[in-house]
């Protein structure tokens, strides 16, 4: 009996430590996400497909965000890096870390879905 209700105050005291912290942590990725579309929508999407079922690009020469998110090569890492430099096609846009992030979340996200 008295096993069973110190159970129940463990799981409850374990579900009210936690869950907070796991929701905020998932409101922090969906906030740098809609961040990141944001960004897109305002800075990339004259050229890119933002949206995963947008269907070409109005510059068919850029690949959609969908299609970068499916290619294996396409990283945190790598799309920082894309960003930070100088291409020969696409315009350089100068972004700050914070903006490549959301931007880099916003894409890989496309992945999952
Ligand atoms: C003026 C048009 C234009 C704008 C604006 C633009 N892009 Fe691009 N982007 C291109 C073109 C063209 C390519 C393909 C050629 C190349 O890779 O440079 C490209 C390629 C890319 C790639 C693919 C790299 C790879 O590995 O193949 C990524 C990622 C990308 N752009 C991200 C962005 C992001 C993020 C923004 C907004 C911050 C943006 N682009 C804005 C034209 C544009």
């Amino acid at each position: 009996m008295h096993a069973i209700r110190w159970k129940r105050f463990f799981v409850a005291a374990a579900l009210l430590c936690g869950a907070p912290a796991l929701v905020q942590q998932s409101w922090a990725q969906q906030s740098i996400k809609a961040e990141g579309r944001a960004l897109a929508m305002t800075i990339c999407s004259a050229c890119h497909s933002i949206d995963k079922d947008d269907g070409a690009s109005k510059n068919l020469a850029a690949p959609a965000f969908s299609a970068v998110a499916a290619m294996p090569s396409a990283t945190r890492l790598s799309l920082r890096v894309f960003l930070r430099s100088h291409h020969t096609v696409m315009p350089a846009i100068i972004l700050t870390d914070d903006q490549i992030d959301a931007i880099s979340e916003y894409i890989l996200d496309l992945r999952t879905k």
